[in-house]
């Protein structure tokens, strides 16, 4: 009798055991080793075929006109911040991976936008966490429009191939794709080489049938996507949905996008009856009312600039060495603008704890953060109210002075959209070049003790008290 065994393989050196090991014999990698059916490696039935390709010859690329009308064909999701995130709507035939902590609202945003596509096609909705009666309940909770969206709770993936092939749908979502399993497959549901295997298989008959896969995927402690990268390089995009899960708001980010930029950001706010999208995001992350140790920044996320409030906290430190938290800031880009301050503005920050958080939870990583970061925490340092409606843009040099950022023009259309009066940012930002006429007070800083006195009045270079 001939049983279908499994074999090893190394991901790092691809070395092959018949056996499960925690560390590579061959290369010394710790947990590299993924089971993989050997049917799937190396069986007559499921070797490639060479004509599942219709035309398998090289073609010319297609004129630029044909392929601006095919980008019309992006299905939408019924959300435009999903869509934004997707580049423009869901790709035919396109995989994508929404990966999310436990609990942020990854089956809420997939259930309510299936329930929006299927009014225009034919949808199919795998719950393989819940079961039909759960996501039914849920559904009525979310009080969506009466539409054609078909369930299936089912969490075997023979089965789920065949009703997938049977339905021909426009659009599928997996919730989620750890706890599919294959049965050919000795590893429990969730392990690497289950979703590697399960993952595969729906890239290959959703390639073929032109339908576009949602994968719900779980993230491990670390923050990390579940399973192996390959998933990761498997699919077209990969979406993450973040957010504080005590705070209401929700961040939809592209990590990956074949069809569009990265960077992208899309947000939601969850109410009780599900999921709504923002957007005017910039009034969430604003608080309106002036205070010691808060400034505003405008940060820009792809093509999307966000006015964002920072707070920072600074106290005389009982500890040996001083504490520095840093919340949605980068710690050690912390560090380094304390540095400068202690440095060029002759404060003594190192006997001092620091304390800095971005408003609403959310995360900036780009530099042009620093002017506000520092305004922040000189602000608390000396208990000085920064005059209202003032924002902060540049990024802040080892040497004390102020580099330009990008997008400054529309950083400061944003601000003056929300009613901020004065802009402190950068010499040579290109405030001559901009198209638009700007109506806010400009203040053009060479260095950050400049920008200080702007921003707050005050000279420290020449005021050491
Ligand atoms: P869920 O979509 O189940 O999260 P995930 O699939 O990412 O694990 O979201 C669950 C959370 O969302 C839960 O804590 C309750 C909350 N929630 C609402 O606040 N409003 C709603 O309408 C729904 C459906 C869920
Ligand atoms: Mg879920």
């Amino acid at each position: 009798m001939s049983r279908l065994a499994s074999i090893y393989i190394c991901q790092s050196c691809g070395a092959q055991t018949r056996q499960f090991f925690g560390r590579c014999s061959n290369c010394g990698d710790w947990n590299s080793i993924v089971e993989q059916a050997v049917s799937s490696v190396n069986s007559k039935s499921n070797q490639r075929k060479p004509h599942s390709f219709k035309d398998p010859r090289p073609q010319l690329s297609e004129p630029i006109g044909a392929l601006k009308e095919k980008a019309l064909d992006r299905l939408t999701s019924g959300y435009g911040e999903f869509d934004r995130v997707l580049g423009g709507g869901l790709v035919p035939g396109s995989l994508v991976l929404v990966g999310g902590d436990p609990g942020i609202g990854k089956s809420t945003l997939l259930l309510q936008s299936a329930t929006t596509m299927a009014l225009q096609q034919s949808v199919l909705y795998v719950s393989a966490e819940e079961s039909a009666q759960q996501v039914r309940l849920r559904w009525k909770r979310l009080q969506g429009p009466e539409s054609n969206l078909q369930l299936l709770a089912e969490t075997s993936l023979e089965l789920v191939l065949q009703e997938l092939e049977a339905l021909q749908p426009a659009v599928a979502i997996i919730d989620s794709i750890q706890a599919l399993h294959d049965e050919h497959l000795s590893g429990a549901p969730g392990s690497v080489g289950q979703v590697r295997e399960c993952s595969s298989a729906l890239q290959r008959l959703a390639k073929q049938q032109n339908t576009s896969l949602l994968l719900v995927g779980h993230v491990t402690k670390e923050g990390m996507l579940a399973g192996p990268k390959v998933l990761e390089h498997l699919v077209d995009v990969v979406l993450t949905f973040e957010g504080d899960r005590y705070a209401s708001h929700r961040l939809l980010r592209a990590v990956k996008n074949r069809y569009g930029a990265t960077h992208e950001l899309g947000i939601f706010e969850m109410q009780g009856n599900g999921l709504i999208e923002v957007t005017n995001p910039s009034e969430i992350f604003l608080n309106r009312k002036s205070a010691a140790g808060v400034a505003t920044i405008v940060a820009c996320e792809g093509n999307r600039s966000l006015a964002v409030d920072l707070q920072a906290l600074i106290s005389a430190t009982t500890y040996a060495s001083p504490r520095r938290t840093a919340t949605g800031v980068e710690t050690n880009r912390l560090h380094q603008i304390l540095a400068v301050l202690e440095k060029h503005m002759g404060l003594a920050l190192s006997r001092h704890d620091c304390y800095l958080a971005v408003a609403g939870g959310l995360e900036v990583e780009e530099p042009a953060a620093d002017l506000g970061i520092a305004t922040a925490v000189i602000s608390s340092y000396r208990d000085l109210i920064l005059p209202e409606g003032t924002v902060l843009i540049g990024e802040l040099g080892l040497g004390g002075q102020l580099r330009p950022v990008g997008q400054i023009q529309q950083r400061l259309q944003e601000a003056e959209r929300l009613g901020f009066q004065r802009a402190v940012f950068p010499k040579g930002s290109g405030l001559e070049q901009m198209q638009t006429e700007v109506k806010l007070q400009c203040f053009e800083a060479s260095n950050i003790s400049e920008a200080l006195v702007m921003a707050l009045g005050v000279d420290l270079e020449n005021d050491q008290n």
